[in-house]
């Protein structure tokens, strides 16, 4: 079955939604129908011929082509609604004799049923679809499936769909040879550089880089801007340039082993910082962590010319820190990352 446009669901981290919506229409001339925030969704039509330009987005974790929506309520005996829209979703129309697939389920919401049930109940509805419209009995392959089929049900709302992306998150991006181990999601990485308001020739510093993913995501994005990776342990700047050989974007970045209590010493002056520092409790003693960051923000905004970018969990300290160095607060929200829901502030002089 072949359709001119296509009904996609994006997934992406929950807080940077609509950031994600912008660079979907942007690159893909999509039309957005829905931005689920604080839920990591959005569902855009996209046209046949820039269904390959997804695999570029550096904002989305994953996409799906969206078969069929439909609401069921939340009792044992809905599951019945459930396999009826399965069956008409024409999940059939892309399974093939030697072909193998396997249902993943998304639930949220209070029902009677659980995940299982819903895997239960729609693999069955596929195999019955198949066999009825098809003619053929498609083989579950749990491992390693030739299709996945996703069924979300959230609340009352129902979506059966394709997976474009596999199995692999689009976040794990193939860069990350060296793996340092408090990195920061690619995703968020970008949502960062495009709240900084850079633009291409702008020169960007992360002072306490890690394994590089923000100047390496800055590679992708700027073609002439000077990008500088500092960190205060060697072993992660051996990493970071690694991770941006990988990149095949290491002649684009300059790495140096410094202190970012003591940014002066190496850069005289930066466009815009943007920076994912230690979160607290690896800082050591609260005291300690105070002393760090606000060193770290009185050298910043001595060298910065047009905004500073922190992701933290110690957004009041951070705040009041930038505020007592005479910059305000341009923009302020809250993303999830991990188990934690830090704060991106964009500080302006
Ligand atoms: C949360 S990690 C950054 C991870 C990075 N965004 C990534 O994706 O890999 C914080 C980094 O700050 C560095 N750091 C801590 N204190 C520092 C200081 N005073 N100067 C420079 N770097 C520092 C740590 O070595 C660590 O690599």
């Amino acid at each position: 079955m072949r359709r001119e446009q296509y009904t996609i669901l994006f997934t992406t981290n929950p807080g940077i939604e609509d950031i994600a919506a912008d660079e979907i229409k942007a690159r893909l001339r999509a039309s957005i129908e829905e931005v689920r925030e604080n839920h990591g969704r959005v569902i855009a039509k996209v046209r046949e011929e820039y269904l390959d330009l997804i695999e570029e987005l550096r904002s989305i974790y994953r996409a799906r082509i969206v078969l069929k929506r439909g609401g069921i309520c939340a009792e044992m005996t809905c599951l019945r609604d459930l396999a009826q829209i399965v069956n008409d979703s024409g999940v059939h129309e892309y399974l093939s004799p030697d072909s193998s697939f396997a249902i993943r389920v998304n639930r949220a919401g209070s029902h009677e049923f659980n995940s299982m049930d819903i895997a239960r109940v729609a693999g069955d509805a596929v195999i019955e679809a198949a066999v009825r419209y098809r003619g053929f009995r498609p083989r579950v392959d749990l491992d390693y499936p030739s299709i996945i089929v996703s069924v979300d049900v959230i609340e009352s709302d129902v979506i059966v769909s394709l997976e474009l992306s596999g199995d692999l998150s689009w976040h794990r991006r193939g860069y990350r040879i060296y793996d340092h181990p408090a990195a920061l999601k690619p995703t968020l990485a970008y949502a960062m550089l495009i709240l900084s308001g850079i633009s291409d020739k702008d020169s960007l510093l992360d002072p306490m880089c890690g394994g590089g993913t923000i100047v390496i995501e800055a590679a992708y994005m700027l073609e002439n801007s000077r990008l500088y990776c500092l960190d205060k342990n060697p072993r992660h700047i051996s990493g970071a340039k690694l991770n941006a050989m990988a990149a095949l974007v290491q002649n684009r970045i300059s790495f140096f082993v410094g202190d970012a209590t003591k940014l002066s010493r190496y850069i005289r002056e930066v466009d815009v910082i943007v920076s994912n520092p230690p979160y607290g409790i690896r800082l050591g003693s609260p005291r300690q962590v105070k002393r760090v960051y606000s060193e770290f923000i009185r050298e910043a905004v001595s060298i910065t010319n047009k905004s500073i970018v922190l992701i933290t969990p110690d957004y009041d300290f951070v705040k009041k820190s930038l505020l007592d160095n005479g910059w305000r607060i341009s923009h302020e929200r809250v993303v999830a990352h991990g188990n934690l829901y830090p704060h991106i502030l964009v500080a302006k002089p």
